[in-house]
């Protein structure tokens, strides 16, 4: 099938590579030019694992274009694929649709014959029949469907590959045919094809991201209580996770959650959901419960550094929102690291994915190439992010203050370890046993 993705990001790019990689022809076109032109030298322009390998084998079968072009790209495929960005709007919990709209009234303009449309991109239940009524002029030529995208960034092509579920919602069904069609590969592997309304299919996006987002917020409310109670959040999350009826996913205590989803899609749904006078108050606690984790955690390190942190040597070991990823979008150390360099700190940071623009203006903090040179004289290291080469470091070798804390929110290491080897160290829900 010949196949158009607008928005080359985190998910138009993945999906389009994916299923050219099924066999589709596919263009995926972004009006970021600076993106296509990476593309089409080679590169991929977002950091996923695996990804580059098959951008090359696909491109080079020809299965895969890129361009700026919208007009050839809408005009010569048969289906096409939103996946541009719905960010919040600035100041508020809406969703910003104005990139969806404004390419799907490009879909308008160039579409001279039959189109399916299916938007990837996380929108707002209701988003479809805003689309068609954009659509209404040429409406005949249209099939709007709901196709939301699940892949998580750095396993986005496992993801991809092998889905849980693929839901596909539609008021037509014929819509439902091609799609199986497009999908069969997938859904030959096992993977669940599940049909629904359209709007069930935006709605069940939305559902799923704030239910994940609760289970991380549940999970590190516990982790406050039992640092005061002195039980371990590691047995809590085992013992209840063992229940099928809850399951052991998201269910690791650390800091707030961050990405380009779920601060968005909880909010996004709370915003929904007031439209219809419906007040969602268990996602609307979760958004406030995971605002003030970050500063919570910002205190701790505030805390364990003591009353006066000017001139304090804070290492962060990964800065992105989780591993696997170069996406920065609601990471925390977005908010702590500003906060400790404007109280005086010295904050470094090393992250496998390389230096970020968000912080090269920022007084007081410093990129560094490698682990050494980050930790090397720290007063403190966080371990932010749980990159597997951070996972067995021999701190007393990289870092030479002989005074050194660590404060590990992935509890990565065992406290009873770092004790014995005389490390001051703090995790997330477990007992204090310096
Ligand atoms: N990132 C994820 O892990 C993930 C997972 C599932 C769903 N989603 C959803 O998928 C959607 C896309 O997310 P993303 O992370 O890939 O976003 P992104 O910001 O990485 O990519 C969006 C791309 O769309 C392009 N774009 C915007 N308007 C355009 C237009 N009119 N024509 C052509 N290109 C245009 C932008 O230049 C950008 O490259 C969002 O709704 C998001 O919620 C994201």
């Amino acid at each position: 099938m010949r196949l158009c993705m607008i928005g080359t990001g985190y998910v138009g790019l993945v999906s389009g590579v994916c299923f050219a990689d099924l066999g589709n022809q596919v263009v995926c076109v972004d009006k970021d030019k600076s993106k296509i032109d990476k593309l089409n030298s080679g590169t991929s322009p977002i950091y996923e694992p695996g990804l580059d390998e098959l951008i090359k084998k696909n491109f080079t079968a020809k299965r895969l274009l890129f361009t700026s072009n919208i007009n050839n790209a809408i005009s010569n495929s048969d289906i096409i694929f939103i996946c541009v960005g719905t960010p919040t709007k600035k100041g508020s919990i809406k969703v910003d649709l104005s990139f969806v709209y404004k390419c799907t009234k490009e879909i308008l303009k160039y579409s001279k014959r039959k189109k399916i449309i299916v938007t990837k991109s996380t929108v707002p239940v209701g988003t479809g029949d805003e689309i068609e009524k954009i659509l209404k002029k040429k409406k005949k030529l249209f099939t709007v469907i709901s196709n939301p995208e699940f892949l998580r960034e750095g396993e986005a092509i496992r993801d991809f590959r092998y889905p849980d579920r693929i839901v596909i919602g539609s008021n037509e069904k014929k819509a439902f045919n091609i799609m199986r069609k497009l999908y069969a590969p997938l859904i030959n592997k096992g993977s669940k094809f599940f049909t629904t309304s359209r709007r069930g299919a935006e709605l069940i996006k939305y559902a799923s991201n704030a239910f994940l987002a609760t289970k991380i917020t549940f999970i590190n409310e516990l982790a406050n209580l039992c640092e005061k109670s002195g039980v371990n959040i590691e047995d809590v999350s085992l013992g209840m996770g063992s229940d099928n009826r809850i399951g052991g996913r998201f269910l690791r205590a650390g800091p707030a959650y961050g990405g380009s989803c779920f601060p968005k899609d909880t909010k996004g749904l709370v915003s929904a959901a007031d439209r219809y006078k419906i007040n969602l108050s268990v996602v609307k606690s979760v958004i406030k419960s995971n605002h003030e984790r970050v500063n919570l955690l910002t205190q701790r390190i505030h805390k364990i550094l003591g009353p006066n942190i000017k001139n304090k040597k804070i290492s962060f070991l990964g800065v992105t929102f989780k591993p696997n990823t170069d996406d920065m979008r609601d990471s925390s150390s977005l908010k702590m690291i500003p906060y400790l360099c404007k109280k005086g700190a010295k904050v470094n940071y090393y992250d496998p994915s390389g230096e970020k623009n968000e912080f090269r203006n920022i007084k007081n903090c410093n990129y560094k190439n490698s682990i050494k040179s980050n930790c090397n004289d720290a007063d403190l290291v966080v371990l932010l992010t749980e990159w597997d080469e951070f996972k067995s470091l021999d701190f007393k070798k990289i870092v030479n203050n002989s005074k050194f804390k660590v404060y590990d929110l992935r509890n990565l290491y065992s406290a009873e370890e770092m004790k014995k080897n005389k490390i001051n160290y703090h995790s997330v829900g477990r007992p204090n046993i310096n």
